[in-house]
């Protein structure tokens, strides 16, 4: 049996993981999940309901019953989804559930792919610990709240730098300090430090250091 080849990049909001999961993905021909995703949507589905986003029942039930295509509505790339994402991802029922759907993806990916580019905050460290292919991709908090700011004004929010910088602190502190699976380093994946570097030079540096570990290049695999 073949074994999935899994790269599992964690890192903060904003820090360019999911611009070089993409660019991973369609190199490699490998499946994509962003992880973020299944916490948005999840949260979506409580502020939906007029239910809180701590309402541990509510969002355990809703975690249970994810639906794949809950996964495409546009309203989860907001900011007050993003907030009750980072509230329901400090329930352990929901990431338990959760859990369970990431390792299925990981294992057998969609599409006959033959791997999985996985992207979150403990993909490296709880979800996928056992593969070799790990990143930590992460940038300064004023470049982050930068990017994010132009990508809401790019897409016609216009917002203030200081509450976006806000939001984005309450969210690191909420995801790292967190009791379980907290936003953290494996202590065997490479940091890559995105402030100063631009798509291109993120994805060279990721590509160098998988091919150190062993993943070859899509064209010599069989
Ligand atoms: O990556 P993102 O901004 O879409 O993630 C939204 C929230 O989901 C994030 O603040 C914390 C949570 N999350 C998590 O706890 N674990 C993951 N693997 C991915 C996201």
């Amino acid at each position: 049996m073949t074994v999935s080849a899994v790269i599992a990049i964690d890192g903060p909001a904003a820090a360019g993981k999911g611009t070089l999961a993409r660019r991973l993905a369609e190199y490699y021909g490998f499946a994509y999940l962003d992880t973020g995703l299944l916490y948005r949507a999840v949260g979506r589905r409580l502020l939906d309901r007029g239910d809180d986003p701590g309402h541990v029942e509510a969002a355990t039930e809703a975690a249970r019953s994810l639906a794949p295509e809950a996964l495409e509505n546009p309203a989860l790339r907001n900011d007050e989804t993003a907030s009750a994402a980072s509230q329901v991802a400090v329930i352990p029922q929901v990431r338990e559930a959760l859990l369970q759907f990431q390792q299925r993806f990981a294992a057998s990916p969609p599409g006959d792919a033959p791997g999985a580019v996985i992207d979150g905050r403990d993909i490296g460290t709880v979800v996928c610990p056992g593969t070799p292919y790990k990143l930590f991709v992460t940038a300064s908090i004023e470049e982050r709240a930068e990017r994010r700011l132009k990508e809401l004004r790019e897409r016609g929010i216009e917002s203030i730098h200081g509450r976006v910088l806000q939001e984005m602190k309450d969210r690191d502190a909420r995801d790292s300090q967190r009791d379980i699976a907290p936003l953290a380093k494996s202590e065997d994946a490479l940091l890559i430090d995105t402030t100063e570097m631009d798509p291109e030079k993120v994805f060279s540096v990721a590509l160098d250091h998988l091919s150190t570990q062993g993943l070859a290049p899509p064209q010599s695999r069989p």
